[in-house]
Formats: structure tokens, C-alpha cells, sequence
């Protein structure tokens, strides 16, 4: 199973960004701990942040034809902004969980909207870089079909 991870704007500086909200973890170090889940699951995994919104948007058309069964998301702002990035998540049709470190609906007004969470498998958020764990493994399991069917 080929799982894409996307991370969007800023959280190339995580574990330095604002850490009372999103922790001292690094996104090196999330990529490690999830690497490390991902071969206990038996999946394959590929990582990309990029802070531009289309490049994010290619690299989800590019999931059309490269084989990836399920895509986790980070969006970050553009969570809260991105109908293009609504409209690649909804044209490619790959099965999505969107994770998020904080709580958006607990900040700020304008992050508690999610453009896209209406279109995901499921939502993880709150619990740090366990929200990107628990989302893998939702992710995997719900890709997975049960033993008894
Ligand atoms: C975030 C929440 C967003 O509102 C914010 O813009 C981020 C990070 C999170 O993981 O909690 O950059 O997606």
C-alpha cells in the first residue's frame, strides 16, 4: 500500500514554529516516528511539505496515475482557504485523512472552517504528532478490507 503524506505552508519549521502550540517535535522527526509506524503496518510511505499551494495541488493530480492508494494531509492554512486545493482532493478521488497537530475549532474564527473536511475518511486533530500517527492508522485500516469479508 502507497500512502502520500502532504504537509502545506510553515510546518517546514515545525518544532521552532510558535512551539506552545505545535510542540518542539521537528518534521524530520515526524517523518521518522511515522516511517517507522508505516513498516509496522507494511505500507510504503512518501513525504512532501511545500509551502506553495500549487505545488500541493500537482503533486495530488500526480497521484491519479502514480499508484498512491491513500493520502494524509496536513494542509495547514490552507485548510482554512484553498478551494483548489478542495477541488484536486475532490477531482483525483483518493481516499484522504486530514491531520492536524492543534485544534483548528479551538483557535482563532477564521481556522475554524475546514475547506475540505467534509471530503476526507476521517480527521485526526489535537494530539501533536500523535494526530499524524493515529491518521496513518486510520488511514491504513480503512484501506484495508476487513479479514471477514
Ligand atoms: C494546523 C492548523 C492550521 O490552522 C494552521 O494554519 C497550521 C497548522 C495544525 O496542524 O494544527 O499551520 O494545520
Amino acid at each position: 500500500m502507497n500512502i502520500l503524506v502532504l504537509d502545506g505552508p510553515n510546518l517546514n519549521l515545525l518544532g521552532r514554529r510558535e512551539p506552545d502550540v505545535y510542540g518542539r517535535v521537528t518534521l524530520d522527526e515526524v517523518r521518522e516516528r511515522l516511517h517507522a509506524l508505516a513498516e509496522s503496518l507494511g505500507c510504503r510511505l512518501e513525504c512532501m511539505q511545500t509551502n506553495a499551494e500549487h505545488v500541493l495541488v500537482e503533486r495530488i493530480h500526480a497521484a491519479l496515475d502514480d499508484g498512491t492508494d491513500g493520502i494524509l494531509i496536513n494542509p495547514a492554512a490552507l485548510t482554512h482557504t484553498s478551494v483548489a486545493l478542495r477541488d484536486a482532493l475532490a477531482a483525483v478521488e483518493v481516499p484522504f485523512v486530514e491531520v492536524h497537530l492543534s485544534v483548528p475549532e479551538a483557535r482563532e474564527a477564521f481556522r475554524h472552517e475546514s475547506l475540505i473536511a467534509d471530503l476526507a475518511r476521517g480527521r485526526v486533530s489535537g494530539f501533536g504528532v500523535e494526530s499524524y500517527l493515529l491518521g496513518l492508522r486510520g488511514l491504513v485500516s480503512a484501506l484495508t478490507p476487513a479479514a471477514s469479508e
